[in-house]
């Protein structure tokens, strides 16, 4: 077998991507390799979403350049694709900048990924940023393997244009995979070891798969029918937008008990001003709201949030009403930034930009309040039973590790035959990243 390794940046649809990536090499002979040394591909999966992420790609092909180099004098070969959104938004312009690089392939042309390989094999730098009519998931071969906790992408792209997201740009506008697609992917993951699935999409819960009845089904639904495998004890989702929260969705986070109880729901910003400035497409309250139906469907419900500070125009007062929505609504966790103004968006043509130190405040105080509300979520479990999913082993022998329903790392001493089993934990101490439980029984 020839050696393939694969990095990835950014989000899930990334991780999920490599995989499919990886897949669809198989055929061609080549399989995954642990380290970049020797290896016959190297296959960068990239990020464009913030500049820092964008940059990394170029600090790591500078890494690359040498071990490439040492190939070559060996007489071997090793192929450097880009794949990914900066492959997407860059195109041949990484070609110039990155002599070493061979390949570059947008993130809707990856099932072209073998026939790529084989032409920079024949000393050719194939560039293939199209946006095809169909899926790319419907033309790559079938899932071959699944871990405990698996990703299942249903819907791609994104036709919100929030003003500073370059997403639209790199992912193309939205479509949804038929449910039938869905169906029988999940039913491969399933079949292959699957307990856990999250599907995923840019914006998830703008989900509208033609369905076998002739219709068009929204995601609430879509969950539903996935829930009807009994093999399948939990499902996720991820990333939604609060616009799109509809009531099917809502219904079935009161209905289904396979669907857990975390929801990650991006705010970005507090303030009206800034939410309409960002073409967020509701406000504050509205997103209060949402939250409250959530609650009231399913009261155990836990909140994660995505926020961007130092938006172009963001006053000390936004940034107070920002703070003030983190403590009215309270998040079990968040992911927090400050804004980065990307090339091509609306937003980084303002010339109201935020100056640095100010964006460095503002997200140390933010970052204050959501660690502290984390911190006391997670303090609550303590002396708690939980349901574990059981997904690997633990770090010292004899340990397994998985995920309570609210996402958060758990492990316990358990014996392996529990490995892809939901079992009840008592929660016995908490953790700088995990939560530290004794096993009570088997719950499933
Ligand atoms: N600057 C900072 N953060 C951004 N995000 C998206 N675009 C930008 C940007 N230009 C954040 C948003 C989004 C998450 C995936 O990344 O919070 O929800
Ligand atoms: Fe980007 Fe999400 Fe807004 Fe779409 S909804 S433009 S992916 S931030």
């Amino acid at each position: 077998m020839k050696k393939l390794f694969v990095k990835t940046y950014g989000c899930q649809m990334n991780v999920y991507d490599s995989a499919r990536m990886a897949e669809a090499l198989e055929p061609s002979g080549y399989a995954l390799a642990p380290s970049p040394d020797d290896a016959d591909i190297i296959l960068l999966n990239t990020c464009h979403i913030r500049e820092k992420a964008a940059e990394k790609l170029f600090s790591d092909l500078g890494r690359l350049a040498p071990a490439k180099a040492r190939k070559a004098r060996s007489g071997g070969r090793m192929v450097i694709a880009v794949a990914g959104c900066v492959a997407q938004a860059e195109g041949g312009e990484i070609l110039r900048r990155a002599k070493s690089v061979d390949v570059v392939v947008g993130p809707q042309s990856y099932h072209r990924l073998p026939a790529l390989i084989a032409a920079a094999e024949n000393g050719g730098r194939p560039v293939e940023t199209e946006f095809p009519a169909d899926s790319k998931f419907d033309r790559l071969p079938a899932r071959s393997r699944a871990g405990v906790s698996a990703f299942l992408s249903i819907q791609e792209g994104c036709d919100k244009f929030c003003s500073f997201c370059v997403v639209p740009y790199t992912r193309g506008t939205e479509s949804s995979r038929p449910v039938h697609a869905v169906l029988a992917e999940a039913n491969d993951l399933v079949a292959h070891g699957a307990r856990e699935l999250t599907l995923l999409g840019q914006n998830v819960n703008a989900y509208h798969g033609a369905a076998p009845d002739g219709g068009s089904w929204g995601l609430g639904r879509l969950i539903c029918a996935l829930a009807e495998n009994p093999d399948l004890l939990r499902l996720r989702y991820m990333t939604s937008h609060p616009a799109d929260m509809d009531d099917a969705l809502i219904a079935a986070h009161r209905d289904e008990p396979k669907l857990m109880p975390f929801l990650h729901l991006p705010v970005q910003s507090g303030s009206d001003h800034i939410l309409r400035a960002m073409n967020r497409r509701h406000g504050a309250d509205e997103y209060r709201r949402t939250i409250d139906t959530l609650r009231a469907a399913r009261p155990d419900i836990a909140l994660s949030s995505d926020f961007i500070v130092g938006f172009p125009g963001e006053g000390d007062d936004d940034f107070a009403a920002t703070l003030d929505l983190v403590r009215t609504v309270g998040f079990a966790q968040a992911f927090s930034f400050k804004y980065s103004a990307r090339p091509g968006t609306p937003a980084a043509m303002r010339d109201d930009q935020v100056p640095e130190p100010v964006k460095t405040e503002r997200l140390a105080a933010l970052q204050a309040v959501l660690s502290e509300q984390q911190g006391r979520f997670n303090a609550e479990f303590v002396g708690r039973a939980v349901d574990v999913l059981f997904e690997k082993r633990g770090r010292y022998p004899g340990q397994l590790a998985g995920r309570s329903p609210w996402l958060q790392p758990v492990h316990a001493a358990a014996p392996a035959t529990l490995l892809g089993s939901v079992a009840t934990v008592r929660v016995a101490a908490i953790e700088p990243n995990s939560l530290a439980g004794v096993l009570r029984e088997v719950a499933a």
